[in-house]
């Protein structure tokens, strides 16, 4: 338990599904009072609903993060319901259509970045006002290992991640003063559309911990940013991949599938 998030006014965007929903329901098991965004209704209520099955507090409120009419009018609403906002957590980003180069147009390029990147600066900037007024607070921006090392078929999304992660280092820096902490989370790759089996396995290959990651395994780094444990912690991009970022290639490019490294009982 991180007593420090009891009673946290806190906005997860895009929590309708994947790794966001996970963790606002982590949030919420804290004992924080959850703001679940998305674009769609009927997931942000089926979030509502699950956190308050489990005894937690949540509030929907629908929001397409890149229009900043909307992003004031659900800011509006948590500050008529809570009167402040304690933690934001930047989830919301548009992974598809994956689209080679060449393939790729103006509108597709607009609207990748318009959410996952300036959509970060919508919310964060009416956020970051009410924090440096209530004297504090704290922004996760979601990147993804496509900052450092490229997919193919995503340059609008990667060039939006190495953006997050540069946003996320001036934020600090500007924001610092107010005593407001701007870090990021690096997810490796985290099964958010349900991939059957043999994906699973082929991606749980790649991946020096040996398997794809799951929603919950954002969760605690997420919190660990968010709670007082981290409180000199401002700037910085935390990796959730499994160690994925840490190879130059596969195991089995390498050396052998690690299926073929040595067995425990001859060591
Ligand atoms: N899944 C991964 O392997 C992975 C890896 C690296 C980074 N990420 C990042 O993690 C975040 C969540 O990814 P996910 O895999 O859970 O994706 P997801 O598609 O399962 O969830 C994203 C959520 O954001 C919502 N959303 C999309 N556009 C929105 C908008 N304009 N306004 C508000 N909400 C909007 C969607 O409706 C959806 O519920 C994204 O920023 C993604 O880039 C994911």
């Amino acid at each position: 338990m991180h007593e420090s998030l009891k009673d946290k006014v806190v906005l997860v965007t895009g929590s309708g599904g994947g790794i966001g929903r996970s963790i606002a329901q982590r949030f919420a098991s804290q004992g924080s009072k959850l703001v679940v965004n998305d674009v769609s209704q009927e997931t942000v209520d089926e979030v509502v609903a699950l956190i308050e099955a489990d005894g937690g507090t949540a509030m929907g409120a629908i929001a397409d993060v890149s229009s900043s009419e909307q992003v004031g009018a659900m800011m509006d609403a948590v500050m008529a319901e809570h009167g402040r906002v304690d933690v934001v957590v930047n989830n919301a980003g548009l992974v598809s259509p994956m689209l080679h180069f060449f393939e790729a147009d103006e509108a597709w390029w607009r609207r990748i970045i318009d959410v996952n990147l300036t959509g970060h600066f919508i919310v964060s900037h009416p956020a970051a006002r009410i924090m440096a007024k209530q004297g504090g607070g704290c922004i996760v921006n979601m990147s993804s290992g496509g900052a450092t090392r490229a997919h193919r078929a995503f340059t609008a999304y990667d060039a939006t991640k190495g953006g997050i992660e540069a946003l996320t280092r001036a934020m600090a820096l500007d924001l610092g003063p107010y005593n407001i902490r701007v870090n990021a989370l690096m997810p490796g790759s985290i099964d958010t559309s349900g991939l059957d089996l043999d994906d699973r396995k082929l991606r749980g290959e790649n991946v020096p911990l040996g398997r794809i990651g799951e929603p919950i395994d954002m969760t605690g780094a997420a919190l660990f940013l968010a709670s007082d444990d981290a409180s000199y912690i401002t700037g910085d991009v935390i990796k959730v991949d499994g160690g994925m970022l840490a190879q130059q290639r596969s195991a089995t490019v390498d050396i052998k599938p690690p299926s073929e490294f040595p067995a425990v009982e001859e060591l």
